[in-house]
C-alpha cells in the first residue's frame, strides 16, 4: 500500500502548471468513437482515470495510443461492440459516457452500472430519461444498463434536476440522431462546453453550451479531428486554497481565469490576494484567514468539487463558517478525518459548522475520495508535524504529478510504501 507521508508549516511558493481538466477528458475520450476517423486530444492529463478509459476502449479494439506526453490519439475504425463489463467499469463512475456515445454510434449499448452505485444512491435517472426522449429503451439485467434504439430521434428534453453526467450523455447520444434535441435545465459547468466545442470541431452542430438551453442539429456523420481540452478549473482551484492555507505566494499557470471565478471570489472573501493575468492567477495569503459562509451550486455556483478543500481554510478562519453541500446528499465523509487532525467541525445533514482552530496537528487519515484526498494534503502542508495520508489511489485518480508540483513549490511531502501488515497507522504516527 502506498501512502503521502506530508510534514507541514512549509510555505507554498513558486509556479505551477495545471494540466487538462479530468472531467473533460473523461467525456471528450469516450465521445471520439462518435467519428470513424482519427481524433486527437491534446492537454489530456496524465491520471488514471484517463488510463482506464482508454484500457476500457481497447477492450472494444479502439486504439487508444498516446502520441506525446499529453496528446492522445484515438482510433474507433475498427471497433467492435462489446459489453462494458464490471471489472473496468466498477473503478470509475464516469464510465456511464460510454451508454450515450456507444448509443449514439451503435444505436444501443451494453454497460455495466458504476461500482457501488445504485439507482437510490447517485442516480442516472436523468441519463436514462433522456435516452428515452430519443426513443430509446432500457433495461437493467445482471448489474447491467441495456440501452437500445431503433432509430434516434431528436427531441425537448427538460433535466428535473441540473446534472452534469446527463447533460453530456444527452449530447452524446443526440449528436447523430435524426432532428433537433433541445435540452432544457442543462447544466452549463466548462467541461460541458468543452465536450460541445469538441464534438463541433468534429462537425456536430450543438448550440447554447455554457446556457441552460442546449439545442443539438443531429449530423449524418462526425470526423476525425485535433482538439486541445481545458485546464482543469478544479486542480488549479486546489493549488490557489493550498497557497492561500500556507500562507504562500504561487504563480498558477495555463488556466482560464473565468472558469475561477466563484473560487477566487470566495477565496478573496476569506483573505486571498489575486492578481489574474490572461491564463495565469497570483494568490498569495493577505492577513489572518476569514470566517465565511459557502453554499455549493452548479456551475457558475461555487463548486462541489472544491467544497472540501475550502473547508481547510475555514476550519483556520477566525469564527465559525457554515458550508452548505446543496449538490451531493454526502459529501462530508471526510470531516471525521479532519477531526483527527484537530478540525472542531459538526455536520448535520448536507450543512456543516465550523469552527475555527488556531492550528491543525498531523495525524493518520485516509482519502475518502479525490477530492477529500485534495483537502487532506492541504490539511497536511498547513499542520503540525507529519500527516499521513492512506488510500492516495483516489487522489492519483485526478491529480496530475501531484507529488512533483507540490515538492517544486517547497511543500515536503513523499511517497512511501508500507507492507499491508504494517502495524496501525496511528501506532505508526506516534
Ligand atoms: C459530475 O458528476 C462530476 N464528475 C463530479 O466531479 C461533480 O461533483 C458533479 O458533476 C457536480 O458538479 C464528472 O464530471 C465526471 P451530476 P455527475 O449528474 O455528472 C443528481 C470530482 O470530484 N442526479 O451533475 O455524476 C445527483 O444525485 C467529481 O471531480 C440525479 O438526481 O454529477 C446530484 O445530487 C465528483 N439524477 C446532482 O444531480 C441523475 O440522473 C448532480 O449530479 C443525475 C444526477
Amino acid at each position: 500500500m502506498d501512502r503521502f507521508v506530508i510534514k507541514g508549516k512549509n510555505k507554498l511558493k513558486g509556479e505551477v502548471t495545471i494540466s487538462g481538466a479530468k472531467n473533460a477528458a473523461v467525456a471528450i475520450i469516450p465521445a471520439a468513437i462518435l467519428s470513424d476517423d482519427v481524433c486527437r486530444i491534446e492537454n489530456i492529463p496524465n491520471i488514471s482515470d484517463v488510463s482506464l478509459i482508454a484500457r476500457i476502449l481497447n477492450e472494444m479494439n479502439v486504439s487508444v495510443k498516446m502520441v506525446n506526453k499529453t496528446t492522445l490519439e484515438i482510433n474507433s475504425r475498427n471497433m467492435i461492440e462489446k459489453p462494458a463489463t464490471y471489472d473496468l467499469i466498477r473503478h470509475m463512475r464516469a464510465s456511464y459516457y460510454l451508454l450515450g456515445a456507444l448509443l449514439g454510434k451503435f444505436s444501443r449499448a451494453v454497460v455495466s452500472l458504476p461500482g457501488g452505485c445504485d439507482f437510490g444512491v447517485r442516480p442516472i435517472d436523468q441519463h436514462l430519461k433522456g435516452f428515452e426522449g430519443l426513443g430509446a429503451s432500457y433495461k437493467l439485467e445482471g448489474g447491467m444498463i441495456h440501452v437500445e434504439a431503433e432509430c434516434l430521434k431528436g427531441s425537448n428534453i427538460y433535466l428535473d434536476v441540473v446534472s452534469v453526467g446527463a447533460t453530456i450523455n444527452i449530447m452524446l447520444a443526440a449528436v447523430k440522431a435524426i432532428g433537433v434535441t433541445i435540452i432544457e435545465n442543462a447544466a452549463k459547468e466548462p467541461h460541458v462546453v468543452d465536450l460541445a466545442n469538441f464534438l463541433n470541431s468534429m462537425g456536430a452542430d450543438i448550440r447554447g453550451a455554457g446556457t441552460d438551453v442546449i439545442k443539438i442539429y443531429g449530423v449524418e456523420r462526425l470526423k476525425g479531428t485535433t482538439y486541445s481540452i481545458i485546464p482543469d478549473q478544479i486542480e488549479a482551484g486546489t493549488y490557489m486554497a493550498a497557497a492561500v492555507a500556507t500562507g504562500g505566494d504561487v504563480l498558477i499557470k495555463n488556466i482560464i481565469p473565468k472558469h475561477l471565478e466563484a473560487i477566487k471570489a470566495k477565496l478573496e472573501e476569506i483573505g486571498a490576494e489575486i492578481e489574474e493575468f490572461d491564463e495565469a492567477v497570483r494568490v498569495r495569503r493577505c492577513g489572518h484567514l476569514k470566517r465565511s459562509n459557502i453554499k455549493t451550486m452548479p456551475h457558475p455556483g461555487f463548486p462541489t468539487d472544491m467544497q472540501p478543500q475550502i473547508s481547510i481554510l475555514l476550519s483556520l478562519a477566525e469564527g465559525t463558517s457554515i458550508i452548505n453541500e446543496s449538490v451531493w446528499d454526502n459529501r462530508f465523509r471526510y470531516i471525521d478525518e479532519l477531526k483527527r487532525m484537530g478540525a472542531k467541525i459538526s455536520v448535520d445533514g448536507k450543512v456543516a459548522v465550523i469552527e475555527g482552530i488556531n492550528e491543525m496537528v498531523g495525524a493518520s487519515v485516509r482519502a475518502t475520495d479525490l477530492r477529500a484526498g485534495a483537502a487532506l494534503i492541504i490539511a497536511g502542508l498547513v499542520a503540525k508535524g507529519n500527516t499521513y495520508i492512506e488510500d492516495i489511489d483516489h487522489i492519483e485518480r485526478g491529480y496530475e504529478n501531484i507529488l512533483e508540483k507540490l515538492t517544486a513549490l517547497g511543500a515536503d511531502i513523499k511517497k512511501e510504501h508500507v507492507q499491508k501488515d504494517a502495524p496501525p497507522l496511528l501506532v505508526q504516527a506516534l
